[in-house]
C-alpha cells in the first residue's frame, strides 16, 4: 500500500470515506513495525510520505466540505532500535496531531527472567542490562528526537505479564521459565487483564519494585507486573515528554 503514490490514494480515499461513513473523528494508524518484522528499510521513509499525505488529503477535505477535519495520529513503537529502524521522528511530529508511544513490553516471559511489562525507570539490577527499556527512556528519545512534547503520549498498560518462577527468588529478575497460567478470560500464557490481576492478588504477596516505580506480586510459583492507581499517578506526574526544558524557566 505505501510503495506507490496510486496505492496510497486508492488508501487514502477509502479511509476518508469510512471515517466520515461511520462518523469518526480521524485515524490512529497501528503499523508494527515501518523497516522491520519484514517490512523493507525504504518503508521508513514511506510511511513519512505516508503521514504527510494523509495530512494533507484531510485538511482539504476538511475545507471542502466544511466540516471539522478529521485527526491524524499514530501508534508508534517505544523501542529505540524499531524507532532507529523505522521513524522519521521529526518529520512525524509535523504531520501527526498526536504520537501514542507504546509504552509497555518492555519486559515478557520470552525472558529468562522476571521483568516489568511497563516500568516507568531503568533498573539497576542485571536483568535489565540496556538503558532504554522503560516508560521514560522512550518518551525522552521521541523527544530528543523532534517531536513535539505536546503530541507526546505516554502509553498506560491495563494488563500484566507473568511468568513462571523456577525457583525460590521471587523478586525482580528471579530466574523464570515461559509464562503464568492464562486468565479466565483473556485465556493466554504470560499476560493477564487488569481485572485478572486483581483476582490473582488475592492471596497473593505484594511488592514494589522502588526503582522502577511499579508494582509486582507473586503466588504458587507465579509472577505479575502490573500498573494500579499508585504507578498511574506515578507515571502521570513523571511523563517526561510533558516536562518543561531543564533551562525553560516559564
Ligand atoms: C484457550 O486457548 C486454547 C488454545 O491456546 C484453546 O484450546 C481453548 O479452547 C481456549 N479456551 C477457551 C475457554 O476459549
Amino acid at each position: 500500500m505505501v510503495s506507490s503514490v496510486t496505492s496510497r490514494q486508492a488508501f487514502i480515499t477509502s479511509v476518508i470515506a469510512f471515517l466520515r461513513k461511520y462518523g469518526f473523528d480521524g485515524l490512529d494508524l497501528d503499523w508494527e513495525y515501518p523497516g522491520s518484522k519484514g517490512s523493507p528499510p525504504e518503508d521508513k521513509h514511506r510511511f513519512t510520505i505516508l503521514t504527510q499525505e494523509l495530512s494533507a488529503a484531510f485538511k482539504e477535505e476538511g475545507e471542502r466540505t466544511s466540516r471539522p477535519r478529521l485527526l491524524l495520529s499514530a501508534a508508534v513503537s517505544s523501542s529505540k532500535h524499531t524507532m532507529d529502524a523505522g521513524y522519521e521522528v521529526a518529520a512525524l511530529g509535523k504531520s501527526l496531531d498526536f504520537i501514542n508511544v507504546m509504552t509497555y513490553d518492555f519486559h515478557g516471559n520470552w525472558a529468562p527472567v522476571t521483568g516489568h511489562n511497563s516500568p516507568l525507570y531503568k533498573g539497576s539490577q542485571n536483568y535489565d542490562p540496556v538503558p532504554f527499556y522503560n516508560c521514560e527512556y522512550a518518551m525522552q528519545y521521541w523527544k530528543d528526537n523532534g517531536a513535539p512534547p505536546e503530541k507526546l503520549m505516554m502509553g498506560f498498560p491495563t494488563y500484566g505479564r507473568t511468568f513462571k518462577l523456577s525457583g525460590s527468588n521471587t523478586g525482580i529478575g528471579a530466574p523464570a521459565s515461559g509464562g503464568g497460567s492464562p486468565g479466565v478470560y483473556t485465556n493466554e500464557s504470560g499476560i493477564l487483564a487488569y481485572y485478572e490481576v486483581c483476582a490473582f492478588l488475592q492471596g497473593a504477596t505484594k511488592g514494589w519494585i522502588e526503582e522502577q516505580k511499579v508494582p509486582y506480586a507473586f503466588k504458587n510459583g507465579e509472577w505479575v507486573g502490573y500498573d494500579d492507581e499508585r504507578s498511574f499517578q506515578l507515571k502521570f506526574m513523571a511523563n517526561p515528554a510533558k516536562q518543561p526544558d531543564k533551562w525553560s524557566v516559564s
